[in-house]
């Protein structure tokens, strides 16, 4: 689904710019608050983090935004979106402080957070006083902020929560350039693992490799000039025809004793990289078995050595 088409951000929120009030202020909030602010979809409100010094920061970034010292201050900061981007664990017991805080009507306001994996359940306790609540995950590495500014655009933004806030951060993500689309709540753990792999995993296959290349006698730098086009390429051409045709290789070609050989130098040089690459091996073997072109005395040649 993606409503930005038809359905500009002034006719969902039917007044000038909502204001938002962030509760964890870091990488993600800070990004996702300056693209809203600098879109102008969102008056920046109050800015809550534990360290006065992370609101700061935060709202240097912004360019906007009011630091508030202490939770119990956004009683007197009344804002109809509140965007709760505190590391997973907090979120749950950082809506059940906003929900005990006097003095503010939920029901015309729109509370969500950022997790990949919590659902909108964690925000139970603002949707029993009438708040809409949704959760929000771009599939996107907030490492840089800076970065991110430029780099968000067209970022896949998976939604899930009730209906008047899916619509309302549906039009807001979409207005930054997000392609909103909505995603079941029983979904979000195998989804997010399968982002996790995508893109922690890709970083930690990087520096597995470069931990063998450092065995090998190879020097950093020559590591990085080896490995930039060799992972581009690999990368560029699965996402191109898809991992089956992409695979080339030892055990796409059926060469087991490359591949005995291997494993042999990783158990002695770096043995606990030995279950990286078998277990790897493994979901490769599977797609040369979809190639179709090892016979099944190959296959099971190669089966037996990563399992070894
Ligand atoms: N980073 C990414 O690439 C990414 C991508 C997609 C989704 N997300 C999601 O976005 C959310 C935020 O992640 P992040 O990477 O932006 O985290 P982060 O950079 O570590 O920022 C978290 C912020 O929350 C504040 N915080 C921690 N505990 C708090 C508490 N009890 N009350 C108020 N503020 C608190 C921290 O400041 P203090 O220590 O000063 O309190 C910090 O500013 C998470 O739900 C994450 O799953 C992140």
């Amino acid at each position: 689904m993606n409503k930005s088409t038809e359905t500009p951000p002034s006719t969902v929120f039917n007044t000038c710019p909502p204001t938002l009030n962030i509760i964890g202020c870091g990488k993600l909030g800070r990004t996702l608050a300056r693209l809203f602010s600098d879109a102008g979809l969102v008056s920046v409100g109050a800015i809550y983090n534990r360290k006065i010094e992370n609101s700061q920061a935060a709202q240097a970034f912004i360019g906007t935004g009011r630091v508030i010292s202490d939770i119990e201050q956004l009683s007197n900061q009344p804002a109809k979106l509140w965007m709760i981007s505190t590391p997973d664990d907090v979120i749950k017991p950082s809506v059940e402080q906003l929900a005990n805080l006097r003095g503010i009507d939920w029901k015309k306001a729109t509370a969500f957070h950022c997790s990949g994996l919590k659902t909108s359940a964690e925000l139970i306790a603002l949707q029993k006083q009438g708040c809409a609540v949704a959760s929000v995950h771009p599939a996107h590495s907030f490492a840089s902020p800076e970065h991110s500014l430029s780099s968000f655009p067209s970022t896949v933004c998976t939604l899930e929560g009730n209906e008047r806030a899916i619509n309302i951060l549906d039009t807001l993500f979409s207005a930054i350039g997000g392609q909103a689309t909505t995603i079941k709540p029983e979904a979000k753990p195998l989804y997010h693992a399968a982002t996790v792999m995508a893109s922690n995993y890709l970083i930690a296959l990087l520096g597995a490799s470069e931990a063998l290349l450092e065995k090998a006698g190879i020097e950093e730098q020559l590591a990085s000039a080896l490995l930039a086009p060799l992972m581009r390429q690999s990368l560029n051409n699965g996402l191109q025809v898809g991992p089956v045709n992409a695979l080339t290789g030892p055990i796409a070609r059926g060469d087991s004793n490359t591949l005995q050989a291997h494993i042999t130098a990783i158990k002695q040089s770096v043995p606990e990289l030995n279950s990286v690459y078998t277990s790897m091996g493994i979901q490769a073997l599977k797609l040369a078995q979809q190639q179709g072109s090892l016979n099944v005395e190959q296959l099971a040649t190669i089966e037996k050595i990563l399992h070894d």
